[in-house]
C-alpha cells in the first residue's frame, strides 16, 4: 500500500527528471503500480481511510511522486456533471490543447509540495492519448479522450510531473483571459 512515506517531496532530483516512457505491452508490475496509485487517491478522499492510514488527498498521483521515473499517472476526481474520472495511464500524450485557459480560484495543491498552493493557467480543454487502465470495467486500452474543466487541469498538472514539472514553476498572477472554475 503506498502512503504519504512513499510519496516523495519537492527537492528531491527524480520530480525533476524527464521520465521513461513505459514498456508495452504494459507489465503486471506496472498495472500493479498504477492500481496502488488509485487505491492511494480512493483512500485519501475517504474520510474514515485518510486518518487510519494518515494520507493527504489527492486527486492525482503521478509514478515520479513515488519514485518511479516512468511515464504514467493515476487520477480520480469528479467532472463538471459530477461524474466520476478514474482511470490510469501509460505513455499519455496531449495531441490538441484549446487556446481557452482556465485555473482553479483556490489554486492547485500537490502531494509532493505540501502546504504549498498558488493559482497556474492551464488549457480549458485538451485531447489525450494513451493505454488507459478503467477499474471500474478493469479494461486496459489504447483510447483517446478530451477533458476540459476540472479534469483538464488535473491531466495537465499529473503530466506535468511527467516532465520534471511542478506546479509551483508556473504559478502567476496573471489571470487576464482565462476561466476561473
Ligand atoms: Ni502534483
Amino acid at each position: 500500500m503506498i502512503t504519504n512515506e512513499n510519496i516523495i517531496k519537492d527537492g528531491n532530483e527524480i520530480l525533476r527528471k524527464i521520465a521513461e516512457p513505459v514498456s508495452v505491452p504494459i507489465t503486471k508490475a506496472d498495472l500493479s503500480t498504477g492500481k496502488k496509485m488509485l487505491k492511494y487517491l480512493e483512500y485519501s478522499q475517504d474520510e474514515k481511510k485518510s486518518k487510519k492510514y494518515n494520507l493527504t488527498p489527492g486527486v492525482g498521483l503521478a509514478a515520479p511522486q513515488i519514485a518511479i521515473s516512468k511515464r504514467f499517472f493515476a487520477v480520480l476526481c469528479e467532472d463538471n456533471n459530477n461524474e466520476l474520472v478514474e482511470f490510469v495511464v501509460y505513455n499519455p500524450e496531449i495531441i490538441a490543447e484549446s487556446v481557452q485557459m482556465e485555473y482553479l480560484g483556490g489554486g492547485e495543491g500537490c502531494l509532493s509540495v505540501p502546504g504549498k498552493s498558488g493559482v497556474v493557467l492551464r488549457h480549458k480543454k485538451i485531447k489525450v492519448k494513451g493505454i488507459f487502465y478503467y477499474p471500474l470495467t478493469n479494461e486496459l486500452k489504447e483510447d483517446r479522450l478530451t477533458f476540459s474543466g476540472y479534469p483538464s487541469i488535473v491531466f495537465q498538472h499529473e503530466f506535468d510531473h511527467l516532465n520534471g514539472v511542478l506546479f509551483t514553476d508556473k504559478i502567476t498572477n496573471n489571470v487576464k483571459d482565462a476561466e476561473q472554475i
